[in-house]
């Protein structure tokens, strides 16, 4: 694959975030730029894609996240137009600040949209966590990250199998570095700083359970088609009569909930329906929870780092360490199976699972650090 060189000067990086789960992957990377490669001349983009106060802004703020120095005010629309969109905005741009690598985390339409253009202008693209794969290409996230992985120079895996992966797929070995997971890296950094769930909820209007479980879902696949919905929302409904439910909402099930007449599910008595939480209340409803139900990528990671039994409400995860060595089962998307591992999970107390392979708060340093080597490796070629 071709792959620019820069030319002189000090390195130039592009950091680009988009969409929530970004947040906590962009973080630590820009404190770890700072501390370890101060040299590297870090621009922060965001594409906009998720714009709302409870989306965005919070999670800004929860992190100690800098205010991006660009943003392209995307905002929403379908795949084909929100990926367009995004290109034709981050493109100018691009050309105007000519930075010598474009650093994108994850598998949002962002991710795959602004490495699109920066390979194509001839910029070297650096992918974090690379190499996950669901093998189920009817998920959006999947086609980004195949792709994404295709048009990046340095890959960096958050866990072991992801190298075997790229691998499979034709890229080469020594493009391919594992520096573990910079998720991680937020959570053991904010983990202190925590609200507790007393605290969290009551800001919400609700009394806390003395037990409870954490519901999570906005996967289209789960949330997007009515009947589906309501069928899991149907067994959530039965387990929460033994083990009451906090339930934040992401905005794309809100408006399904509505549009399928579901309605009445976020006035159930053991369903306690939240709006999208702030991530130190998310962290602190986690680390509370006698289990976790979730659809989320992220979520699935955090509970493994954090030895709290997850059941993810899916067929498949890309990220089969929370399952080899975490916490993480994979439920399925029956309702009767559903409800049979929650209770079994109940009964049992869960996996205990241990903690994967460089999870250990550091993953950015190892990013930045070597990102850093190959900048400078690469502008002092001939
Ligand atoms: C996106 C990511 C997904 C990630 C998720 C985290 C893709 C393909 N998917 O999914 O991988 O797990 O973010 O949340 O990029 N909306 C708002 N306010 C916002 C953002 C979105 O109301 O701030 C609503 C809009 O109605 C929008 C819908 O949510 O149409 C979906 O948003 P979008 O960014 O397209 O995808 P997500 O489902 O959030």
């Amino acid at each position: 694959m071709y792959d620019p060189v820069p030319q002189s000067g000090r390195p130039h990086l592009l950091c680009v975030v988009a969409a929530r789960p970004n947040l906590m992957k962009m973080a630590p990377i820009l404190a770890a730029f700072a501390q370890v490669a101060p040299q590297v001349r870090v621009t922060l983009l965001h594409t906009g894609q998720h714009y709302d106060a409870a989306m965005n802004d919070q999670l800004f703020a929860d992190l100690g996240l800098r205010a991006p120095d660009i943003n392209l005010e995307v905002g929403s629309g379908s795949h084909a137009w929100q990926t367009a969109e995004i290109m034709r905005r981050y493109e100018p741009v691009h050309i105007e600040l000519a930075p010598d690598a474009v650093l994108v985390v994850g598998d949002v339409n962002s991710t795959l949209a602004c490495a699109l253009v920066a390979a194509k202008l001839g910029t070297a693209v650096i992918h974090v966590e690379a190499g996950l794969r669901s093998g189920e290409r009817s998920m959006p996230e999947e086609i980004n990250r195949v792709l994404t992985d295709q048009l990046s120079s340095l890959l960096f895996t958050s866990e072991t199998g992801a190298r075997a992966n790229l691998l499979r797929e034709g890229i080469v070995d020594e493009r391919i570095h594992f520096a573990g997971n910079v998720m991680i890296d937020s959570l053991l950094r904010q983990l202190p700083d925590a609200v507790p769930p007393r605290v969290a909820l009551q800001a919400h209007g609700h009394d806390c359970p003395p037990a409870y479980g954490l519901l999570t879902l906005h996967r289209p696949s789960n949330v997007d088609d009515g009947a589906r919905l309501a069928a899991l929302m149907a067994a959530m409904a039965d387990l929460s009569r033994q083990l009451p439910l906090l339930f934040p909402i992401h905005p794309r099930t809100r408006a399904m909930l509505d549009q399928a007449g579901l309605g009445e599910v976020l006035r159930h008595r053991a369903i306690l329906a939240l709006p999208p939480l702030g991530y130190l209340e998310m962290l602190g409803l986690m680390q509370g929870a006698r289990l976790v139900l979730t659809d989320s990528g992220g979520i699935q990671e955090e509970t493994t780092a954090l030895g709290i039994p997850c059941l993810t409400l899916r067929d498949n995860t890309e990220r089969p360490v929370t399952v080899s060595e975490g916490t993480n089962t994979v439920a399925g998307t029956q309702p009767a199976m559903i409800l049979a591992q929650a209770r079994e999970v109940l009964r049992t107390g869960g996996k205990r699972g241990r903690i994967p392979q460089y999870w250990d708060g550091h993953a950015a340093e190892r990013i930045a650090a070597t990102t850093a080597q190959w900048l400078a490796r690469r502008m002092t070629l001939p």
